[in-house]
């Protein structure tokens, strides 16, 4: 390491342990945000905006439309504006090294929102507000493994977008979770990039290659959005989703209780849309006196089922985001 990295590493860790003196409503915070690939995307922005509100932090939410280098730019943008702190929906998990290495020596903290990186220095950013999303594939697994028992069945799977974090850790705890039963066999996998619209198309090939859908046994979808489309997908080949075939998805969005309760989804992992919360919170202990928040905030990952669907659709339909 040269001599400079090792001064601003010094200066850097000696900044953050010194109080700031900065209260709440003194507070601009940039937030790198991905776009809008699904309803769970658009709420986590509308929650963004309310929590902000709540504590009288001036949020500025630059909107990456899926693209990397957007981001990159936008947190330099931040930098140069001098913000307090900023928040990184990170599209992908790897190349941030650089621009949080900027952050860093600009003294500016970064907490990760929904998604990790891949980085050997967890100096990089203050903290990550996250779900544990290998658990939620894996309970995803789980769920479909109890609910197939012992026949033979055919899954199908729609990926996440390529190379982000949700996409790889939900594949790999879904992975692991029917390893133990080998009757249970993915047959087709692929990207559906988390929005509806794709998770369709690429149903509609899948139905297409499977020789008209009979013989799908269940759709795994690492998002709702996905699973939405692939649903009309599958109604239109005149297939049963929810009945015929088991279709189990991650979020926990209005439009997937909808579905449960009209018998055409089976299960959700809910994956809260309030990460700004927590991490406006973070941020606000850190400026105040130089609290270090864990390096993981983990949010709660629950399952739920067609029996509160029609309820919890109800409760969520109108709150807004
Ligand atoms: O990172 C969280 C994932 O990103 C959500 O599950 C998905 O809907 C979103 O686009």
């Amino acid at each position: 390491m040269s001599f400079k990295k090792l001064l601003m590493g010094a200066v850097y860790t000696c900044a953050l342990s010194v109080a700031s003196a900065a209260g709440a409503a003194e507070l601009t915070v940039g937030f790198s945000q991905i776009g809008s690939e699904s309803g769970w995307r658009a709420a986590e922005t509308s929650v963004s905006k309310i929590e902000a509100e709540k504590r009288g932090i001036d949020l500025k939410i630059a909107d990456a439309q899926q693209k990397q280098e957007n981001q990159i730019k936008a947190i330099r943008t931040f930098i140069a504006q001098g913000v307090d702190a900023i928040f990184l929906a990170p599209v992908v998990a790897t190349g941030w090294d650089e621009v949080l290495e900027e952050a860093k020596d600009a003294e500016i903290p970064v907490v990760l929102l929904d998604r990790t990186i891949d980085s050997k220095d967890d100096s990089l950013y203050l903290t990550a507000v996250t779900s544990d999303t290998v658990y939620e594939g894996k309970v995803a697994g789980e769920y479909l493994a109890k609910t197939v028992g012992d026949r033979d069945c055919k899954i199908l799977e729609l990926q996440g977008t390529v190379g982000s974090s949700p996409a790889i850790n939900r594949k790999k705890g879904f992975d692991e979770a029917i390893a133990a039963h080998p009757n249970l066999k993915i047959v087709r996998s692929q990207t559906g990039d988390f929005t509806r619209t794709k998770g369709k198309e690429v149903m509609e090939s899948f139905i297409k290659a499977e020789n008209g859908g009979k013989d799908i046994c269940a759709v795994y979808a690492h998002n709702d959005d996905m699973q939405i489309g692939a649903i009309q997908a599958l109604k239109e080949a005149g297939l049963k989703p929810g009945k015929d075939i088991i279709m189990v998805s991650i979020d926990a969005v209005p439009d997937i209780f909808k579905a449960m309760a009209e018998g055409e989804a089976n299960a959700t992992v809910e994956l809260t849309p309030n990460m700004a919360g927590p991490a406006f919170d973070a941020v606000m202990a850190f400026k105040k006196d130089g609290t270090q928040p864990p390096k993981w905030i983990q949010t709660e990952s629950k399952v739920y089922l067609p029996d509160t669907a029609a309820a919890e659709y109800e409760a969520r339909k109108n709150l807004g985001y």
